[in-house]
């Protein structure tokens, strides 16, 4: 229903029978917009309710091209190789040669498909050249996974100026340089799939992760804002975004963690992490944590007032310690 407007001619008190028409006129449409959305709100309320009981479809990858950045180690890496084993056409994207190398090596290996690039997601123009040559050598990317990331850990005084803006470079602006380079063409064909790594960081404050925790509270950011303007340019937008929050993942990058309860609380092994980001992004979900949980428990958090937060954190002790030791 179109959008209500009072015209000036009721303002001014100067309207004739002809404005008082459209006076109601124009009530008659917000009260049935109300009543459109009143209904629309609760049916999706009880949909989505709905749907967590509900096994989701998982998407087909098989024959798809699937770009990953950070290939060559870690989350990236055991990516690469599952959504290979599932019959996808890996693209490998690393600043490291000889470990991108190793996963498209390992891929082919176990009768895959992979092919590998070098490409430092920091710098732009060489991101926009090798996405030019992508597509042209392999045609359209279905699924992009903006997955590299570095994570010093240390306070906030201790960060040196250089390792602070690379990470903004490498966790924030080297992901928009990505989208800038395929989401063109995903918006043209109205087809694709968007994975981002975000962070446990990225939903709670945490000691000793201060610029990180504000990488990824970005990652969150853009995520969210980039879905709104892909649904306001195209409410049947076929592009699907799924943002990721792991908590502490046994790949290296998490060098000190600590837990107090490590039975409850304790490092996820990579290849499981990778098949919750790769389930997540198959069932089309908009936000997902690794583990699952988490996520509730962060909407649960904050509906609860932030001191008796703090005294749950404080109780079950579980951080990550300085890297500076
Ligand atoms: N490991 C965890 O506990 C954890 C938790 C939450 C979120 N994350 C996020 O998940 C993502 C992957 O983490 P991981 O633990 O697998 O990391 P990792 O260190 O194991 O692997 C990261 C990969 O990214 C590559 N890389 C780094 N800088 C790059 C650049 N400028 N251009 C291209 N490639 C680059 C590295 O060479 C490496 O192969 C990161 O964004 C990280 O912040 C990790």
């Amino acid at each position: 229903m179109s959008r209500t407007t009072v015209s000036n001619n009721s303002r001014d008190g100067s309207a004739g029978s002809g404005g008082q028409n459209n006076d109601i006129y124009n009530y008659v449409v917000l009260i049935v917009d109300i009543v459109v959305l009143v209904i629309k709100f609760w049916v999706s309320i009880v949909e989505e309710f709905v749907k967590l009981f509900v096994a989701r479809a998982e998407a087909n990858v098989s024959g798809q091209f699937v770009l990953i950045t950070g290939a060559g180690h870690g989350m990236g890496k055991e990516m690469a190789l599952q959504y290979a084993s599932l019959g996808a056409k890996v693209i490998c994207w690393d600043v490291n040669e000889q470990t991108n190398t190793q996963t498209v090596k390992e891929i082919k290996q176990a009768g895959g498909t992979a092919f590998g690039y070098v490409c430092n997601v920091v710098k732009r123009e060489d991101v926009m050249e090798l996405a030019a040559k992508v597509r042209k050598d392999h045609g359209f990317i279905n699924i992009l996974v903006n997955n590299a990331g570095i994570m010093p850990c240390h306070t906030l005084l201790e960060h040196t100026e250089q390792e602070t803006r690379l990470m903004y470079d490498i966790n924030v602006l080297g992901n928009l340089w990505m989208l800038q380079a395929f989401l063109p063409e995903m918006i043209e064909r109205n087809e694709g799939s968007i994975v981002a790594l975000s962070s446990c960081a990225g939903l709670f404050g945490l000691p000793n992760l201060v610029p990180y925790c504000g990488t990824k509270f970005a990652v969150r950011g853009y995520m969210s804002s980039l879905a709104e303007e892909l649904r306001l340019k195209n409410p049947q937008t076929n592009i699907k975004l799924t943002t990721i929050y792991p908590y502490m993942i046994d790949t290296g990058l998490c060098k000190n963690p600590r837990f107090r309860f490590p039975s409850l609380l304790k490092l996820v092994a990579s290849k499981d992490a990778a098949a919750s980001i790769i389930l997540a992004q198959r069932q089309g979900l908009e936000e997902a944590s690794v583990p699952r949980h988490f996520l509730y428990v962060e909407k649960a958090g904050r509906i609860i007032p932030k001191k008796a937060m703090r005294l749950v954190n404080d109780f079950l002790d579980t951080y990550v310690d300085t890297d500076k030791k």
